[in-house]
Order: structure tokens, then sequence, then C-alpha cells
């Protein structure tokens, strides 16, 4: 795939070898467009105006709802903006208030950690295996004691692990267990299905899709989402104000107190058109193929620690790894010195770090705009590591 001449960044920087999308991914030409169309031709606040550009710019909203809507299969889901997948999180742990215990899993993000720790008493966790897969026994075990709600991530960030999420959500929902599904690092990069899937929340972010910052979603089971009270008050989530009360309007509306991100969901759009147009199922081969030439020319360096498991069913895109000869931090520097960017760092899973045995890790995470030429240009940075370090 020789994509790259569609980003911008790529002729700003030339030789750039971007490999930290799992953090935020670059910008095709058409999302900053569609961006720059809004402000220039289009601008106008939705839900409110009797005039043509407000209700037109109503009608793009809701439109890319409705896209959004089909192109996670979510039909029988509310679909929800926010600003990202934290806040998609936030948004359900205040307001899902039906009593009980909280299951994580020792993959998790701290966006799944700390806001079940705002509004929750008790938290158990699921254990990992040996190859840093999820420990499925485990898993049973601790369902057993029918917690009311498993957050799970869909793939880590921190060091690439695919959940198998549709058997995990079986099981959960087998015990009477709602599911939170993190996808923040699965729905840029492969073809998601909520009707196949049944989690009874998604969240994801439209960052690391190809779109803006500042714009998220979090899909929730129509059934469940007609039941949750707001969680901001303010402008257009509202039925009725009087000095003694409100009422507020039905979700997804309720859910979106003041004025949105139009751009960026509009922006968002056209980034998941993008997706589709080169195919998500394409991208995950891609991506699957970088993975696996990655891991196996890495996996031949002395003194290199990979983490996750080896087989690129479970494994997505993200290699992350430690040099027992230099820190993640020097790794990353000499990296940039190439002019290389990774992450290097605890990729805000300390628990994660805590269980694997490390402060930090090296992280790579490809997408489509990657190719085997970026492989190359970490094997020499590698050999520079060596050089300074050994
Ligand atoms: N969660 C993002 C990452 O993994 C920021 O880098």
């Amino acid at each position: 795939m020789n994509i790259k001449k569609d980003f911008p960044i790529f002729k700003t920087h030339p030789n750039f070898c971007y490999l930290d999308s799992a953090a935020t991914s670059q910008k095709p030409q058409v999302v900053i467009d569609r961006i720059k169309k809004f402000y220039e031709e289009e601008n106008a606040n939705i839900h409110r105006g009797i005039y043509r550009l407000s209700e037109q710019a109503t009608e793009a909203y809701e439109q890319a709802r409705s896209k959004i809507s089909s192109f996670l299969g979510a039909k029988n889901y509310d679909i929800i903006f926010v600003r990202n997948a934290t806040e998609g999180i936030n948004l359900v742990a205040r307001t899902f208030q039906e009593p009980g215990s909280i299951l994580l899993t020792e993959l998790e993000h701290h966006a799944n950690i700390v806001p079940w720790q705002l509004t929750r008493k008790k938290i158990e966790i699921v254990k990992l295996n040996e190859d840093q897969t999820l420990n499925l026994e485990n898993l049973l075990i601790k369902l057993e004691a029918k917690p009311t709600l498993l957050g799970l991530t869909h793939i880590s960030n921190a060091i690439g692990t695919i959940n198998p999420a549709k058997e995990i959500i079986e099981k959960a929902h087998a015990s009477g267990t709602k599911v939170l599904l993190d996808g923040s690092q699965s729905v840029p990069h492969m073809k998601i299905n909520l009707e196949d899937l049944n989690p009874d929340f998604l969240v994801f972010t439209g960052h690391k899709m190809l779109g803006p910052t500042g714009i998220g979603v979090v899909a929730i089971k129509k059934e469940i989402a007609k039941n949750l009270p707001p969680y901001q008050g303010g402008g257009d989530m509202i039925q009725e104000v009087s000095w003694e009360k409100s009422t507020y309007l039905p979700s997804p509306a309720r859910f979106e107190a003041g004025t949105p991100n139009i751009a960026g969901v509009l922006a968002l759009q056209t980034a998941i058109e993008y997706l589709e147009k080169i195919g998500l199922e394409k991208i995950r081969e891609h991506e699957k193929d970088l993975f696996r030439k990655c891991w196996n020319a890495l996996k031949k360096e002395e003194g290199l620690t990979l983490f996750g498991p080896e087989d690129p069913e479970k494994h997505a895109g993200i290699i992350s790894f430690t040099l027992d000869y230099a820190h993640p931090h020097d790794i990353a520097q000499i990296f940039d010195s190439e002019n290389i960017a990774i992450r290097a760092g605890h990729h805000c899973c300390q628990p994660l770090m805590n269980s694997l045995s490390v402060p930090a890790t090296a992280r790579i995470s490809f997408y489509l705009y990657n190719d085997e030429s970026d492989i190359e240009k970490i094997l020499i940075a590698l050999q520079k590591v060596k050089q300074t370090f050994k």
C-alpha cells in the first residue's frame, strides 16, 4: 500500500518514519480539507437555527451519526458523540449505576481504570497468561461472582494483545455481566460489527483513525441508553427547564449537552469513508504482515525482550520491547535522531507495566501508511542504539 502521498505530514517532513499511530494517527488531506470546508462554507450551530445554513449543518451532523452507526453495524445502539474514548468511559462510569462490582483486566489503559475507581468501591482484575494473553480460566472464576460490568480493552495499546472479544462477551453475558469494550485500538484497524460482537457499550476515539482530535464515540445498546440519567447538563439535552425542575431529551441528545464538535464529527465521517475505501480487512492484513516481519527481525536481536503473543492472529500492529542495555527513553531518543517516532514509557498502563515487571517499554505501532522500508529503518536505528549503549 503506497498511500503516504495522501498524508501531507510526509511531504512536510520528508523521510519521516512515523511509528506512533497507537498514540495518534496522521491525517489524510481529505480529512484536513473537510474541516476547512465546514468552517469556510458551512459553519452554523446545529439543532437551533431556523435558517438554512443551520438546518444543513444539523442534517450533516445527523447523517454522520447514521454513517458511523452503519460502519459499526450498530442498528441496536445509540451513537453518542463525546471528546474521546476517555470521556466515553467516564460517561458510562457516571451513568451506569447498577450496584455491584466491576471486573477489569490487567491489560487496561488508565482510562478504563481510573473512572471506575472514581465511581465504584469494588474492582476485580482478570490476570494474564505467560504470553500476555488474557487468562480465560481466571476470567471464568472472576465471573462466578457475577460482577455488574466487565471493562475490556479489545486490543492492548501497550503491548498489542488482541482479546477474543466475542468469546469473552458471551461468557460475561452468561453470568449476567454487562460489557464495556474499549475499541480505541481495534476500531481503526479491523472491521468491527457490533451485532456480531454484542458488547453493551463500545468506546473509541476519532484521532487514532485518521480523524481529528476532540471527537470520540460511545455506542450504547438502545435498551440500556434509554434508562441512563444525563451525564452533563446544559443546552441541547433538555425538553423543558423551569426553576423547579428540568426534563431531558431521550438518548443520544440527552448525553450531548452544549455545542458539540460539529466539524470533528463531519471530519470523522470523512476519515471513516477513507478507511472504508481502502478496506478495513486489507488494512488488518497489511498490519499483520508488518507485524510478522518486524517481530521476526527483532526476535533475532540479542538482549531484546518482546511483549505479547507471537501469533499474528492474537497480536495487532503494536510491538513493545525492551533492551537489557538501554532504557526505553534512550531508545526513543536515538530513534528520533534517525527521524523515527516511537513511543516510550508506561503507555498509560502502569498496572500492566508492574505485572510485566518493567517500568516502561519502547513501542512501535503501525498503520496503513507504514511499509517494509519502515522496518529497515527500525533495524538501522537499533544498531545505533547498540553502538551507543552496549
Ligand atoms: N493511549 C494512547 C497511547 O497508547 C495515547 O499512546
